[in-house]
Parts: C-alpha cells; structure tokens; sequence
C-alpha cells in the first residue's frame, strides 16, 4: 500500500515536471533514461483494485504526454508491446482510461511511424469498429429515451473518439 501511494506521488510528479514549459526537454530525458520500458512494465501487475488504477491512470497520462511531441513520439510508436497494451486499456472501456488510451493512439497515429502499426492490430480494430457500431446505437437511443444530458454527453463524447480513432487506424 505505501510502495503504491508512493508510485502515485512519483507519477504525480513527473506529470507535473511534463506539463511545465520545459515539457519537451522534460519527457526526452524521461524516455532516454528508458521510462517507457518501466512504465509498461508496470501497466500488467496493476490490478482493479482503487489504488492501482489511480497507478494506471498516471502512468496513461505519463504517456500521453510523451506522446504530445513528435520528437519523441516514435519511441512509442515503435514499440508494438505498448500500442497493443494501450489498445488493450482503450477497449477495456473504462471511463478515463478508455479517453487517455484514446488520445496516445490518435497521437501515434499521427507519427511517421504510426502509419506501420494498424496493419498488426486487425483484432483490436474489428472489436473497435463493434464498439463504434454499439454507441452509435447508444446515441440513437438516447436521442429517443429520456436520459439524462450526462449520459448522452458522455456517450456522445466516447462515439466521437472512438470514431476518430478508428478512422485514423483505417484511412490509410
Ligand atoms: C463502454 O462504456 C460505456 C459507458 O459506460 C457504455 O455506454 C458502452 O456500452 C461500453 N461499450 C462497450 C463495448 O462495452
């Protein structure tokens, strides 16, 4: 529990180091320092419990911001281990993860090397395109029910990136 609540501290405070104006400087000396291999490695010993997600959720966001700068996007995009485990997040389908996962994919998309890896991820991509097809459904029905703004918001919302993210993956 400590060792936890002290990789959460750390984690907070790299993500911090990272949103600052020496960001860039920042996450290059992070990824040379080999973080990313670190960082992955943690992703499969986390369990569902609070406190690892909490774990999980910064070491996403860490990632994230990695994935910001072209510089030192390939490094990620490179490396098919973790594409297929942030994959793996997205389409676990919880709700902040599910967003994170998202934006680091659509990021590496984005990235020269990007272009290499959908060819590798056809099984993930059909169970996307499934989850496109059932909040599409979703939406239609929220438009008819009366559920509440936050609901449709949040469906809405989680159509749009997976969407998003699935046509990158395809278009090219
Ligand atoms: C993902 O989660 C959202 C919100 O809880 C839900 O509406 C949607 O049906 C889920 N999709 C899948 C494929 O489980």
């Amino acid at each position: 529990m400590r060792l936890i609540n002290r990789l959460i501290a750390a984690l907070s405070q790299i993500t911090g180091c990272i949103a600052t104006e020496l960001s860039e400087k920042c996450c290059a000396t992070l990824v040379d320092a080999g973080a990313v291999d670190i960082l992955l490695k943690q992703i499969p010993q986390l369990n569902r419990g609070i406190p690892d997600q909490e774990v999980l959720k910064q070491v996403l966001y860490t990632l994230q911001n990695i994935a910001r700068f072209p510089n030192v996007r390939p490094v990620l995009a490179n490396n098919p281990q973790l594409v297929n485990t942030i994959f793996q997040e997205l389409l676990r389908n919880k709700t902040d993860m599910f967003f994170i996962a998202c934006e680091i994919l659509k990021k590496l998309c984005e990235s020269e090397e990007g272009r290499g890896f959908a060819g590798a991820l056809g099984h993930h991509i059909r169970r996307l395109a499934s989850m496109v097809r059932g909040l599409e459904k979703k939406v239609e029905l929220d438009k008819r029910n009366g559920h509440t703004e936050a609901r449709k918001e949040d469906n809405l919302r989680r159509l749009g990136e997976a969407a998003a993210l699935y046509h990158l993956l395809t278009d090219k």
